[in-house]
């Protein structure tokens, strides 16, 4: 690239999440970089997000609906194109991306099944372009000095992990309302949520998955639960429904001005209902999920996730030959788009702690992070478009391999739920 030109970007995947790449081209990093070009399919998503491109630099961009997204690539010809999609359109525009000489920057996760991620693996072979998958969690203090203590031998060598993490009443029940509640989508909570767990893992303890077996059920989002709670004649939609009144669960769109413009405005169009009713009967993914993982260098772990919980967040332990980490972390409630920073770190309810075998146990301090998902999105945004200053020893970036190895956990999971047998992960991807 010449030096003196700016760095093109083009978002395809023009929903909620989108919101913080787009603002950090057209704000934080405009003397470098510039948006090109928007895509998605729903002209009213992407016509939201050209507004803020329009009040920052004083023209809006050029829109593509999916179908031309290979126009888009060849009329705007963006060096980079954001991926932020439903997660099971990842792969698709990963793919199409590179080889039409993009590189990618693609959200979590980076696909949902084993056959997408095949997809993905070989095209990066045969193209040589570079996908990169944003790991916020990565970069937020607490978990980066937790790398920085196993990596600096604090525990030694690692022999297993303990991880629980908790998805509360309001923040977990927002992924039974939209597309994420069905496993064609997302690849459920074990691929779209977990991929952020099971990535921190990999790069915590600096190996891969080798063997899943896991057990997972809906035990909470169903129609029974509904009776249960006096909500048998809800509606399929809180914008319909007759009891939201007296509903734990109910979303009111009209309330948040982004779930009006995004949703409720965009609805219209794709009949993509945000307030779906989170006891329906077509959900199909689990809400509790409990399994053990062998890694490559021998450790073990027992993990698992629930779902309507009283509180967000989670409990981890490593257990080394020299010591153990003790990590527990406290997060705020936020559902996406409500207008409120997602997921900050509640220091009051989270600590660092190293336990060596045979001495006195200590408290590690750690910076603290602003902003969304612990401190970590600031950081992967500077890191990602490419404003890191010095090298970085604990290696944050995270590419289209880490995004393998951070899903296929999750992957042969979904598998093990449906065969009750363990899973062999390099029977999954081929590298
Ligand atoms: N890293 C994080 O912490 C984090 C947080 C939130 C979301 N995410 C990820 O960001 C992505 C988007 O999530 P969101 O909350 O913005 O969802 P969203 O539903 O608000 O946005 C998704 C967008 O994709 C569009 N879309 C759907 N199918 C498409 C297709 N075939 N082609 C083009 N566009 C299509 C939709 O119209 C919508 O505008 C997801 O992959 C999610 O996992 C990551």
């Amino acid at each position: 690239m010449d030096s003196g030109r700016k760095k093109r970007y083009a978002v395809v995947g023009t929903g909620s999440r989108s919101k913080m790449f787009v603002r950090a081209v057209v704000g934080q990093f405009k003397d470098r970089c510039e948006m090109v070009g928007l895509c998605d399919t729903n002209r009213t998503r992407m016509a939201f997000h050209n507004e803020t491109i329009e009040n920052a630099t004083g023209r809006k961009v050029a829109t593509y609906l999916a179908d031309d997204f290979d126009k888009m690539i060849e009329e705007q010809k963006p060096d980079t194109v954001i991926v932020t999609t439903r997660d099971c359109w990842h792969h698709k525009y990963i793919v199409r991306a590179m080889e039409l000489g993009c590189d990618v920057i693609g959200e979590k996760p980076m696909t949902t099944d084993a056959e997408k991620c095949q997809q993905i693996v070989d095209t990066q072979k045969r193209t040589g372009k570079q996908v990169r998958v944003t790991f916020n969690y990565r970069y937020s203090p607490i978990r980066s000095k937790c790398r920085e203590l196993i990596q600096d031998g604090a525990i030694g060598d690692v022999r297993s992990v303990d991880f629980n993490w908790l998805l509360d009443v309001r923040h977990g029940a927002d992924y039974f309302r939209r597309w994420h509640r069905r496993k064609e989508n997302s690849g459920g909570l074990m691929v779209h949520k977990a991929t952020h767990h099971f990535d921190l893992v990999n790069w915590w303890i600096g190996s891969r998955p080798k063997t899943v077996f896991a057990l997972g059920a809906r035990t909470y989002a169903l129609p029974e639960m509904a009776r249960r709670l006096g909500l048998e004649n809800h509606a399929a939609r809180c914008q319909e429904c007759m009891v939201a009144y007296k509903c734990r669960y109910y979303l009111d769109l009209r309330r948040k001005e982004e779930h009006t413009r995004l949703y409720l405005e965009g609805e219209k169009e794709d009949g993509y209902y945000r307030d779906q009713c989170v006891f329906a009967d077509d959900i199909d993914i689990e809400d509790q999920m409990s399994l053990v993982v062998r890694y490559e260098n021998g450790a073990q772990m027992s993990y698992s996730l629930h779902s309507f919980m009283p509180w967000e967040g989670y409990r981890l332990a490593i257990n080394g030959t020299l010591g153990r980490i003790e990590l527990n972390v406290g997060e705020t409630s936020y559902i996406s788009g409500d207008g409120t920073i997602q997921g900050a770190l509640l220091k009051d309810r989270s600590s660092l702690m190293v336990l060596p075998l045979h001495g006195t146990p200590y408290y590690v301090d750690y910076p603290e992070g602003k902003g969304g998902h612990g401190g970590g999105d600031a950081p992967l945004l500077v890191d990602a478009f490419g404003f890191r200053e010095g090298d970085d020893p604990l290696r944050h970036a995270a590419s289209h391999i880490d995004g393998a190895y951070s899903i296929l956990t999750g992957v042969a999971a979904n598998q093990s739920f449906v065969t009750g047998l363990p899973v062999e992960i390099d029977s999954l991807v081929k590298f």
